[in-house]
């Protein structure tokens, strides 16, 4: 009877036990870190970010959005967030990295980081170090990293663009979109002639003029720079969009069904099914912020 019971309360032991974690050692574990920018501004690049993380968090991804965009339609707003702190105060000490950190719908982490790189130049390597401890620390396990980026072509920008591991550019069928777009693609050519570019077309009248956009943004990139580009996707004009900046959600959640809403599904898709092609050593949290430091430190970018 003993046994017996024994037996049952380890049974009962074995189910209530949490599943076991299979932890992939720290040099196994990948993080795709993306920089989502453009040339010219204001073509969608921090509702395609908030979005895209979204849908993203919704299947299940761990994701982070830094948001370096210093402007005041950035992430936060769009989603109705409101940081009191960002990445400055964690680098003067004040705030713990878990102070800074606001989230967002489908468990997005979102990381204020507008003002901070600036000060990341001063800090010692010790101290970037420990910088990317409190990463690891608060927020383990991430499986993809966007970063929302200010238009055009300022250090701050650059650094981050040169630093991610992909890039994502976005642009809209207007000329003085996708020339801009085409400039900032010859300068991350130039520095970083293997860099992973996605595009994205942005506020096409139709699915007929994204593809025509993208197709030309293609075929001036591999013509003049020998670079290949890959179209993931476009979202329409929509207004969807503008509705739900009004009411400060996300698209997707206002309008789950719209056209941006399959847009953002369908670039989500083409995303997790595209394999990120920088070396392994780049998909770490800290290779972020080890590149960042250096670019913005040597000023290269
Ligand atoms: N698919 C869309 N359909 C309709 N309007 C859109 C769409 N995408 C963006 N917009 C409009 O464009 C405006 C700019 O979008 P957003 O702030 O995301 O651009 P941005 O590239 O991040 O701008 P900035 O360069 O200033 O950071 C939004 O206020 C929104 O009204
Ligand atoms: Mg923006």
């Amino acid at each position: 009877m003993t046994d017996q019971a024994q037996r049952l309360r380890e049974l009962v032991g074995a189910v209530h036990a949490p599943a076991p974690v299979i932890e992939l050692r720290p040099e196994t574990r990948r993080v795709r870190t993306l920089a989502v920018t453009s040339g010219k501004g204001g073509v969608g690049k921090s509702n395609i970010v908030a979005n895209l993380a979204i849908a993203l968090g919704r299947r299940g991804r761990k994701v982070m959005v830094v948001d370096a965009d210093l402007s005041l339609a950035n992430v936060d707003v769009l989603l109705g967030l409101q940081p009191r702190f960002n990445l400055s105060h964690v680098l003067s000490g004040e705030k713990r990295l878990g102070e800074i950190v606001v989230e967002g719908p489908s468990g997005i982490k979102v990381v204020p980081a507008a003002s901070g790189v600036a000060e990341l130049t001063m800090l010692r390597e010790s101290e970037l170090e420990g910088l990317i401890g409190e990463f690891t620390t608060f927020l383990p396990d991430m499986d993809l990293i966007l970063v929302d980026t200010a238009a055009g072509m300022a250090d701050s920008v650059l650094s981050f663009v040169h630093a991610a591991g992909e890039v994502l550019l976005v642009t809209t069928p207007e000329p003085t979109a996708y020339l801009d777009a085409y400039q900032m693609l010859k300068h991350i050519h130039f520095h970083s002639p293997d860099k992973q570019v996605h595009l994205t077309v942005n506020m096409a009248g139709s699915e007929k003029e994204a593809y025509r956009t993208a197709e030309f943004m293609g075929q001036m990139a591999k013509r003049f720079l020998d670079h290949e580009i890959s179209h993931l996707g476009s979202v329409l004009r929509d207004p969807d969009v503008p509705n739900a900046i009004r009411h400060q959600k996300a698209f997707l959640e206002e309008s789950p069904h719209g056209i941006a809403a399959r847009g953002i599904q369908a670039m989500a898709t083409r995303l997790l099914n595209s394999q990120p092609s920088a070396p392994a050593e780049d998909q770490d949290v800290g290779s972020l912020w080890r590149k960042l430091f250096k670019y913005a430190k040597i000023g290269k970018a």
